[in-house]
């Protein structure tokens, strides 16, 4: 069989997505057995900082009975110019899997195109794919459903939100963007979305966020973008979610954020902190359903 990658969500169709799921609430509740990657080593490539995809893939390969390898850019020889596509073939001579969290998403595709074994990623400038995932899992677990339902991206176009994009497409749920000109998602990952189910873009947070099940953010610099931070903080102006937004959204609705989060900017802290937050659920399902990944990729 060919190798599988993940490099973004639309490398998975929606019954996969499902079975994923199935096995990721196996692992959570204990119900099924973890030791399924005993003997496999995952390489993780760091050329951006990170604390949850860090400690949820190392965590995760050992749960299973394996092993990571954590590679910051600044110590391998990547970092000093070696070729990805070298890169790519030396570490498939000594691991099972590689996942890469780097800057440009052609990097991602040009490691998986060298690399014999699984590649995954860990998030690029344009798409964040895992933890997109594990947010559609904390979905389905405090809604108990998603392609019916209604999510909300308020902020930035970034990662997050592209893959939020092909998050809707492959599922097929309504997704409403609040972006300002100039911060609105690749052009590409929208129209390809647009054309399987219904995504509307405005400028205005609150239409976007009325009677939404999900209300979804993110910070508005990410990582490589510091030195727009200024400019960035003006045009997000009036984008924060606090407690009279979230009050337009369903009673039920529920707050995600990829996290870290920056309090008084994107969010309030009385929502992060409020009834409606699941972003500790989130946090803790990107362990299970990358298990579940892992388990899928590299068995
Ligand atoms: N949400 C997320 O990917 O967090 P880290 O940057 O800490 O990995
Ligand atoms: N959009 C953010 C996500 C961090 C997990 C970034 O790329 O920095």
């Amino acid at each position: 069989m060919p190798k599988q990658d993940f490099l973004a969500l639309t490398d998975l169709s929606k019954d996969e997505i499902l079975e994923l799921f199935g096995t990721a609430a196996g692992l959570k509740s204990g119900e099924r057995r973890s030791n399924l990657l005993a003997g496999r080593t995952l390489a993780m490539i760091f050329a951006k900082s990170s604390t949850r995809t860090r400690v949820s893939f190392e965590v995760g390969m050992y749960q299973l009975g394996g092993h990571a390898l954590f590679l910051s850019t600044a110590d391998i020889q990547l970092g000093r110019g070696e070729p990805i596509k070298d890169t790519a073939r030396v570490l498939s001579r000594y691991v099972d899997g590689i996942m890469i969290r780097t800057y440009e998403h052609s990097s991602v595709v040009e490691l998986a195109a060298h690399a014999s074994v699984p590649v995954i990623n860990g998030l690029t400038d344009l798409l964040h794919p895992c933890q997109v995932l594990a947010d559609l899992f904390t979905m389905y677990e405090a809604l108990g459903s998603v392609e019916d339902r209604v999510v909300a991206w308020v902020g930035d176009g970034n990662n997050m939100a592209n893959s939020w994009l092909n998050a809707a497409a492959i599922l097929g749920f309504e997704l409403r963007l609040a972006c300002p000109d100039g911060y609105r998602p690749d052009c590409a990952v929208f129209k390809a979305a647009s054309a399987k189910t219904r995504i509307t873009i405005t400028e205005d947070p609150d239409e976007a966020v009325r009677g939404a099940h999900v209300v979804n953010t993110d910070v508005w610099t990410s990582m490589g973008q510091e030195s727009e931070s200024d400019a960035r903080a003006l045009a997000f102006r009036g984008y924060t979610i606090d407690e009279a937004r979230m009050r337009l959204a369903h009673d039920d609705a529920i707050f995600l954020h990829c996290l870290p989060a920056h309090r008084g900017e994107e969010v309030e802290d009385e929502v992060l902190e409020g009834p409606h937050s699941r972003v500790f659920d989130q946090v803790e399902n990107r362990l299970h359903v990358q298990k579940a990944l892992l388990v899928r990729l590299l068995q």
